[in-house]
């Protein structure tokens, strides 16, 4: 919701701007003889910022405020954010004392600069070029206050946040209430001091988030980098401790916004877009939610079972740990006498933990902190704390280690742990030789190019809502047009028994499924899409028309849609045998039996067919990008029928062929580059394809496949077993009537071509029916398989730690994966 809370922001502005399009728009400066009324809106030199009154509250509340001077505008700065006005009788003025104040027609303050020692000097105000309001001595022209030091909830270039330690100003961002309410919310962004300077963001006094410490070149996880359209500069020193951007040229804008709900968003707006388009967020994702997997484990993105306990920690509740309850954290393993733990391990490219007790030295080497560290029963891992050049300075941590992640900007900055003699055997065994190492690499390298990943969907999602408000009232006429049934609510309650429990048969990731009868007796499956999904009603319709006309025996029909004040649904034929996962994953007493192999054959062709129709035959081209065994339905005659397709196209997913923001999908399932880069194709879904293969023919699932032999995925298993020439072990035991051996065999193989590291290799569906329809075709020999095993990297696979290395820069921020299980 909480973007959407941030749209209607958008669109509340707009509000503001008309109002206030016949005022007037005066010059850049005032002074006592020319106070800024209500009626009046000041204007920097260049034009690009305004200074006036905002209203808010459907017009009750009205405050003294600094914008963008652009469509869609964006407010930077508010004065009286927590004492409104109630009028429109506001005029900001220059006090007898000097002081900038604001008042109302009978005169009283709502907000002043509240200086103590101004009045001697003759001052005036200027709304500067870059947005920052000022109160200068007219004598020297020295700043005497300035809006940039007092920031509201966001910051423009130029502005400074952080630290002016001379004075003890702290220039920090408050979140706003809501949308319609400026007055100080629940959170702040800024730069915490304690250890070393790291962002931080706050709920009230808790943290939220943390960056990890200033390193002499990043803050921690948050690179601050030249390639972006602004540049970044730290000023960290005894004097201040700060940041601030500017831009590389005129052509756009940056303002970085702390959101109603605690996420720093940075916002670019170029003159191409003439929008805002988010580029950044920060929590990146959910291992940046602080102490996310409690003391002494670390948090990974990318596995499913986000957290680890670190070596020689094991869970404080095992019990919690199982159900994935991760906040109780790790403890030491066995209450080992501190001088058995004279080891270190290292463990590379790591944010550091959180300064809960901890020493800083800044001059010491690294050995002398080592030996410090041993020297010391309470220490429990260092680091340097520098590494801009000549590596540096000696933090030390005592007790806990809390909030640690592998971090995307690589800087060689490595956390040292102390460990016991027996934790480093078992660290170095033969098959965990550089295991952590190897991870870390890795797990950054996928956190950053997962995070690079850009914000289509919100500017759709953005776009689609100012298109919604537009549409409301042609929406009687629209309804005519539509060639698509549209369901009455009436009829939809009536067959879903209003929607009721019992009727529920799943959850996608665009919300519920309900089962349902109509009065014809025909059955149906009514999809009530999440609200999270919601788009502009005209491009709902459209969306829905053009996957109504996508028709292909083994993809499922869109009957029509129902549209109700704001809910949306889809309705579906009903698929009585329900989802495959059931029938292949189902234990030895369930329906698996009765996959025979003929049938597992026909469902695997089928399911190409519909795909191939997909990709190519249907005029829109859809990549389904979340193909998996749930989301294949079979019939009364165990016909396999895609579902979700179109739906990632049409609900709240960007253009198909580029890089998303948000991966969608399901681990296992998901291609590597689309995981990493976010860069999706029709290669991905072939991948997808691939694993839904594997596990027809073997009856496991690849997530959740354990081998007592190794830590290989089903993947990973296929393609050893395969090279050992003994894919037939594949296959599933409980396939017991007699199969063409040689039939399977091609599946495995072409499966395993499917699943192949690089989305080159990998076939297309015309090729992939082929192969599976041809008995006599020559197939290839399958490569490496991509994502060759889910959770842990071994040291000869260097080809992830290497290959997938962040290789584009444009734009970090955070993604989300959706994740379901079944
Ligand atoms: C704006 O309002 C002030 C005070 O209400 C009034 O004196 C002034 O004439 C108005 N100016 C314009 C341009 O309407
Ligand atoms: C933010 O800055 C204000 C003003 O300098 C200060 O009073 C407040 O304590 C700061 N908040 C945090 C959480 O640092």
């Amino acid at each position: 919701m909480g973007r959407f809370s941030y749209v209607a922001n958008f669109y509340f502005f707009l509000v503001v701007i008309l109002s206030c399009a016949e005022i007037m728009v005066a010059i850049d400066s005032f002074d006592v003889s020319r106070p800024v009324y209500h009626n009046v809106t000041l204007s920097s030199e260049d034009g690009k910022f305004l200074l006036g009154f905002l209203d808010y509250g459907g017009s009750t509340r009205f405050y003294l405020g600094i914008w963008y001077n652009v469509f869609p505008t964006q407010v930077i700065w508010v004065a009286n954010k927590d004492n409104p006005l109630n009028d429109t009788s506001g005029v900001l003025t220059i006090r007898n004392d000097g002081n900038l104040v604001l008042r109302n027609g009978g005169g009283r303050e709502f907000w002043s600069t509240n200086l103590q020692n101004s009045a001697s000097v003759s001052v005036s105000a200027q709304l500067l070029d870059t947005g920052n309001l000022v109160l200068k001595d007219n004598n020297g022209g020295s700043f005497l206050w300035q809006s940039f030091d007092h920031p509201s909830h966001a910051t423009v270039a130029g502005m400074k946040l952080g630290w002016d330690l001379r004075i003890g100003l702290d220039r920090n961002l408050t979140s706003w209430k809501s949308s319609d309410d400026p007055a100080a919310g629940e959170y702040t962004y800024g730069i915490a001091l304690e250890g070393l300077p790291q962002i931080v963001i706050w709920r009230g006094s808790s943290i939220q988030y943390r960056s990890g410490p200033w390193n002499g070149v990043n803050f921690g996880n948050v690179p601050l980098r030249n390639d972006l359209p602004y540049t970044l500069t730290a000023v960290i020193n005894d004097i201040e401790v700060y940041y601030q951007y500017h831009m590389v040229n005129n052509s756009s804008d940056l303002v970085s916004v702390l959101t109603n709900n605690g996420e720093l968003r940075l916002l670019l707006r170029d003159n191409d877009s003439q929008t805002w388009r988010p580029y950044y967020e920060i929590p990146e994702d959910e291992c940046s939610s602080y102490g996310y997997c409690g003391p002494n484990a670390i948090c990974y993105i990318t596995f499913a079972e986000r957290c680890r306990c670190m070596t020689g920690y094991k869970p404080k509740s095992q019990q919690q740990w199982d159900i994935s309850v991760w906040s109780g954290g790790c403890e030491l393993k066995e209450q080992t006498n501190c001088t058995e733990r004279q080891h270190f391990l290292e463990m590379k490219d790591m944010k550091m933990p959180e300064f809960l007790q901890y020493l800083v030295n800044k001059s010491m080497s690294l050995e002398e902190c080592r030996a410090a560290c041993l020297k010391d029963c309470s220490c429990t891992a260092y680091a340097n704390a520098y590494v801009s050049g000549q590596p540096s300075g000696c933090l030390r941590w005592l007790g806990d280690l809390t909030d640690v992640r592998p971090i995307l900007v690589k800087e060689n900055q490595t956390l040292f742990l102390r460990i016991s003699e027996s934790d480093l055997v078992s660290e170095s065994g033969p098959k965990n030789k550089n295991k952590i190492t190897i991870i870390v690499v890795t797990m950054s390298a996928l956190v950053c190019l997962l995070s690079a990943v850009l914000f289509f969907i919100w500017r759709r999602k953005l776009r689609n809502k100012g298109g919604e408000h537009s549409s409301e009232e042609s929406q009687e006429t629209e309804k005519e047009n539509l060639e698509l049934p549209l369901f009455n609510i009436i009829t939809i309650r009536e067959a879903t028994q209003c929607f009721s429990d019992s009727n529920k048969i799943g959850e996608g990731g665009f919300g519920p499924v309900y089962k349902g009868k109509l009065q014809t007796g025909q059955e149906i499956a009514v999809k009530r899409l999440a609200e999270s999904s919601y788009q502009g009603l005209e491009e709902f319709k459209n969306e829905v028309l053009l996957i109504a006309k996508l028709q292909h025996r083994n993809l499922v029909r869109l009957l029509g849609c129902c549209i109700h004040a704001e809910e949306r649904m889809l309705i579906y034929e009903y698929m009585p045998n329900g989802s495959l996962d059931s029938f292949i994953f189902g234990g030895f007493n369930h329906s698996r039996r009765l996959l025979v192999w003929r049938r597992r054959y026909s469902i695997i062709i089928g399911i190409s067919r519909g795909l191939l129709y997909l990709h190519r035959d249907s005029r829109l081209r859809i990549i389904h990008r979340d193909l998996k065994a749930s989301n294949v339905l079979l019939d009364s005659e165990m016909n396999p029928k895609i579902s979700d397709f179109g739906m990632a196209r049409s609900f709240g997913e960007e253009q198909l062929t580029t890089r998303t923001l948000k991966v969608v999908g399901t681990y296992g399932y998901m291609a590597p580059e689309y995981v990493i880069d976010g860069i999706y194709s029709m290669k991905s879904d072939i991948f997808s394809f691939g694993v839904l293969i594997l596990e027809i023919v073997s009856g496991k699932q690849n997530n959740q496949f354990r081998h007592p032999d190794h830590d290989f995925n089903l993947l990973g298993h296929a393609w050893q077993l395969s090279l050992e020439g003994k894919a037939t072990e594949l296959i599933d035991p409980l396939m017991a009537v007699s199969f063409p051996i040689s039939e399977v065999l091609r599946c495995i193989q072409v499966a395993l071509l499917c699943v192949q590291l690089r989305p080159e290799d990998r076939p297309d569906m015309s090729h992939v029916l082929q192969m599976l329809d041809t008995e006599s075709a020559v197939l290839p020999q399958p490569k490496r398989p991509g994502f060759f095993t889910e959770r842990y990297f071994d040291e000869t696979d260097s080809l992830l730690a290497g290959r997938w290395t962040p290789n584009h820069s444009t734009s970090t921020h955070s993604t989300s994966t959706t994740i379901e299980g079944r």
